[in-house]
Formats: C-alpha cells, sequence, structure tokens
C-alpha cells in the first residue's frame, strides 16, 4: 500500500479478575481479534490491547473466599485468561491489568485534571451500611423484595422481574449480600463527576457516528436525565486510594478504562511507541472499543465526558455487541 499507514488503537471490554473467561468473553475478544487482523493484513498499524480488570468490591470478596489476598488472587486469574487467551490464538498486542502504576497514575491525572476544571462534586449522601461485615454496601451487594411488584431477591439498584429502577434503601427487607444482616443507613460523603455538565458534548457526540444508530438511541434516555456519577468508595476496597480523601477508593469503573491507555502506555514503553500521539486532544490516530451492550453507558457518556474533562481525545467509535 503506498498510502501511510492509519495508527488504530483497538481495545476489548476488561475481564474481571474474578474467575474464568467463558463463552460470553470469547465472542467479544474473537470478534475484536479478527477486525484487528483484517486492519493489520491491510498495513494500518493497528494496536490491539487489553488488561484485567482486577478492583472493587467482587473481587475483594472473591480473594477472602479463595483464602488469598487480591494481589494473589488477580496474579492467579491473569495467568488463567494469559493461558485461554494463547490457546484460542487471541493475538493481543499487550495485555495488562489495571492493578498497576501506570492506571494509579493515569487515574490519578484524569481525577486531578476534571477536579481542576471544577468537574467533581462532594456530597453526603446516606448508604447502607453492612453491621456485621463493617463495610458501606454499594453497588449490588443489597438484596432485598422490589418496592414496585414485590418479587423477592432483587438487587438494589433495579428489579429483573418487573424493570424498575430505585435506591438500595428503598427495598423492602433489604439484605447484605455479603453477610446476610439487616443493612442500617450511614450518612457518607462522596464523590461525584459532575456528568450533567457534559449533555452538550454527549448529546452531539453520541450523534457524530461515534455509535451504532440504537446505542445512540438507548443512551439518549440516560442523556435526558443525567445525574452526577458516585466515582468514590469506602475502604475496605480494593483500588486505588484517592489523593486527598483517606479511606476513599476510586470506584472500580472510573479506573477501568483509564486501564485502556495504562495498558497501552505499558507498551508504549516497551515499544517505544508516542502515547500523547494516541491519546493527545487533537490525536489524529483512532480509537476503537469493542464491549457488549451492558456496559454502554460507561463507555458512551461516562467515559467520553471524562477524558474530555481531562483534556484528552474521545473514542472514534464503539462497536457494541449483544
Ligand atoms: O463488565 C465488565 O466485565 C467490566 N470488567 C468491563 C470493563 S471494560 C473497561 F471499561 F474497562
Ligand atoms: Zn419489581
Amino acid at each position: 500500500m503506498s498510502d501511510t499507514p492509519r495508527k488504530i488503537l483497538v481495545t476489548s471490554a476488561l475481564p474481571y479478575a474474578n474467575g474464568p473467561i467463558h463463552l460470553g468473553h470469547l465472542l467479544e475478544y474473537i470478534q475484536t481479534d479478527i477486525w484487528v487482523r483484517f486492519q493489520k493484513l491491510r498495513g494500518q498499524q493497528c494496536t490491539y490491547v487489553c488488561a484485567d480488570d482486577a478492583h472493587g468490591t467482587a473481587i475483594m470478596l472473591k480473594a477472602e473466599e479463595n483464602g488469598v489476598t487480591p494481589e494473589q488472587q488477580i496474579a492467579q486469574v491473569k495467568a488463567d485468561h494469559g493461558r485461554g487467551f494463547a490457546d484460542l490464538q487471541v493475538n493481543f498486542d499487550h495485555y495488562y491489568r489495571t492493578h498497576s502504576p501506570e492506571n494509579r497514575a493515569l487515574a490519578e491525572m484524569v481525577f486531578q485534571r476534571n477536579k481542576d476544571a471544577g468537574y467533581i462534586l462532594e456530597k453526603t449522601i446516606t448508604q447502607l451500611y453492612d453491621p456485621q461485615k463493617g463495610m458501606f454496601l454499594a453497588d449490588r451487594f443489597v438484596k432485598g423484595t422490589c418496592p414496585k411488584c414485590k418479587s423477592e431477591d432483587q438487587y438494589g439498584d433495579n428489579c429483573e422481574v418487573c424493570g424498575a429502577t430505585y435506591t438500595p434503601a428503598e427495598l423492602i427487607d433489604p439484605y447484605s449480600s455479603v453477610s446476610g444482616a439487616t443493612p442500617v443507613e450511614k450518612e457518607t460523603t462522596q464523590l461525584f463527576f459532575d456528568l450533567p455538565k457534559f449533555e452538550p458534548l454527549l448529546r452531539e457526540w453520541t450523534r457524530s457516528g461515534a455509535l451504532q444508530e440504537q446505542v445512540a438511541n438507548k443512551l439518549q434516555e440516560w442523556i435526558e436525565d443525567l445525574q452526577p456519577w458516585d466515582i468514590s468508595r469506602e475502604a475496605p476496597y480494593f483500588g486505588f486510594e484517592i489523593p486527598g480523601y483517606p479511606g476513599k477508593y476510586f470506584y472500580v469503573w472510573l479506573d477501568a478504562p483509564i486501564g485502556y491507555m495504562a495498558s497501552f502506555q505499558n507498551y508504549c514503553d516497551r515499544e517505544g511507541l508516542s502515547f500523547d500521539d494516541y491519546w493527545g486532544k487533537d490525536s489524529t490516530a483512532e480509537l476503537y472499543h469493542f464491549i457488549g451492550k451492558d456496559i454502554i453507558n460507561f463507555h458512551g457518556l461516562f467515559w467520553p465526558a471524562m477524558l474530555d474533562g481531562a483534556g484528552l481525545r474521545k473514542p472514534t467509535a464503539i462497536y457494541s455487541h449483544g
């Protein structure tokens, strides 16, 4: 080919470090791998990176269940994932982990830039607390009866029977899925990313051709009602402690997509590529994320907003599958 090769960076969603790779993962990695092989055959400068998604409560609890430290847990799973990918000839150019010095530095940078730009809010909220385990029950660690249709054993954020969404505090007869104890309400100050400030940007970007039309339509429902996004979690939490906020950690979904950058950074340092050529605001490199449709809100709303707030480029496109 006589044309200058295009610079293309490609990612697949980062698998959690709490279990083996399964068919659902493989659907995505094989699809991405084929796309990357095609670009390479065409002579493009195409780089495919991925990593283990190593943080969060689920991994912390899994390590506890296995009687190992979180660090041991993620090391074992990474070795296991590596064998699986090699057997299936999924050819990442680089495979890393989110629990890494590069990811810590990049997460702190993205946070600090957003904070300096006025996009980080502090709010005191009431959260459910497991008195037996001594921990706040964020995310899906509270279960109970749906306040709307009264189905039992529903998660704290939405009902899988009637589709209602609510807060964990609205559940009837809530219980901690960690210990079974009845949670109590406790006040806590958390950090929020001011997503509503990005509404104009998100309206424009989601319709810019970066997303499939159906995905843009789905995201539009969220855009009509954007809320500040809770990006901090209380100790005990396996992740990165937030600079200036002792005992508070970045929520796993804050540093997970930054893990794409961290994996690429580690690869650049090894291969002598320029990280800024790909991630700088005026980058002409192309950036593609392959993901499953259950995580389009993270990639199609929070991620472009956070990147923009930090003065970085946004993805060229996101390819989402069922
Ligand atoms: O849903 C998941 O399995 C997440 N571990 C995907 C993370 S993708 C990226 F944002 F890190
Ligand atoms: Zn219900």
